[in-house]
């Protein structure tokens, strides 16, 4: 694989598609100097459909192609992906200072009836069962793993009929939840659709404001702050199969649209 200019000294960031998009909007917000190198793995989406070792995989080639072109941190910007791969590149890359994406089930811990919207591979794993243990035991939890819903947002985005349909469906048997923990970055890409059908009272969770603190936390803790003005920081988009949904959503996102400082070339990533 072989990465399209120098992005010596960006932040790395990816996931299995656009979802990782409502993360770098944040960083990009927060820390407009860095620059950013982006990666969907859509040829492989989605991952909460895979194997953890399939995941763990797919994380490391993504990885190798962001190390390669230079980024000096890396986001894992996909629940699923930190889920069952963080530990293993954390592990492997022991140079690299990580940033993973979890159900943000600790700010959760005021709610009554918490609802957790995740995919199977998040839902099943051992990081969040034990968050649920400590943050959610003593309450009832409801939790999905929306099958299906990660290729609809890809497909559609927000704002459409078939998105709203499928959230009211999901949704219903959920009963009066007063808190939902988006556990998959994909969500927050929809959370208009979502707060339409559960209601303004609900504490809707996104984890992305947060996560993007800890990458300037890192940042500052390693001293690895740009210097750069605003407007020299440089974005690249590259996905492994179609463009069609990272370009859609890029103009949706008010941060990122901001500069329009992206391309979204395609990314062959071999298999090792
Ligand atoms: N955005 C991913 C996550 O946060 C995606 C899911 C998928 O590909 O299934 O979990």
């Amino acid at each position: 694989m072989t990465p399209s200019g120098d992005h010596h000294g960006s932040i790395g960031v990816f996931d299995s598609g656009i979802g990782g998009l409502s993360v770098a909007n944040a960083i990009c917000g927060l820390l407009p100097q860095e620059s950013m190198l982006y990666v969907a793995d859509n040829a492989h989406a989605p991952y909460g459909a895979r194997t953890d070792a399939e995941v763990i995989d797919y994380s490391r080639l993504v990885t190798d192609f962001l190390l390669a072109a230079g980024s000096r941190l890396i986001v894992v910007a996909c629940n699923t992906a930190t889920s069952v791969a963080i530990d293993a590149l954390r592990t492997e890359y022991t140079e690299v200072p990580f940033v993973g994406l979890e159900p943000a089930v600790k700010p959760a811990a005021s709610g009554r009836y918490v609802g957790v919207m995740a995919t199977a591979v998040t839902l099943r794993s051992a990081r969040y069962l034990d968050l649920k243990a400590r943050y959610l035991s003593n309450r009832p939890v409801w939790e999905d793993p929306c099958v299906g819903l990660v290729p609809l947002i890809e497909a559609h985005g927000t704002g459409s009929p078939v998105v709203r349909s499928y959230l009211e469906e999901l949704l219903a048997p959920a009963g009066e939840l007063d808190t939902l923990v988006l556990g998959c970055t994909h969500y927050p890409l929809i959370v208009e659709d979502i707060r339409g059908v559960v209601g303004e009272a609900v504490n809707v969770i996104d984890p992305s404001g947060a996560a993007a603190r800890q990458v300037q936390r890192l940042l500052e803790r390693r001293g690895l702050v740009e210097e750069r003005a605003a407007g020299m920081a440089r974005y690249d988009f590259h996905c492994t199969g179609g463009p069609a949904p990272l370009q859609r959503t890029l103009w949706q996102l008010p941060e990122l649209n901001a500069g329009r400082r992206w391309v979204v070339p395609y990314l062959a990533l071999n298999e090792r």
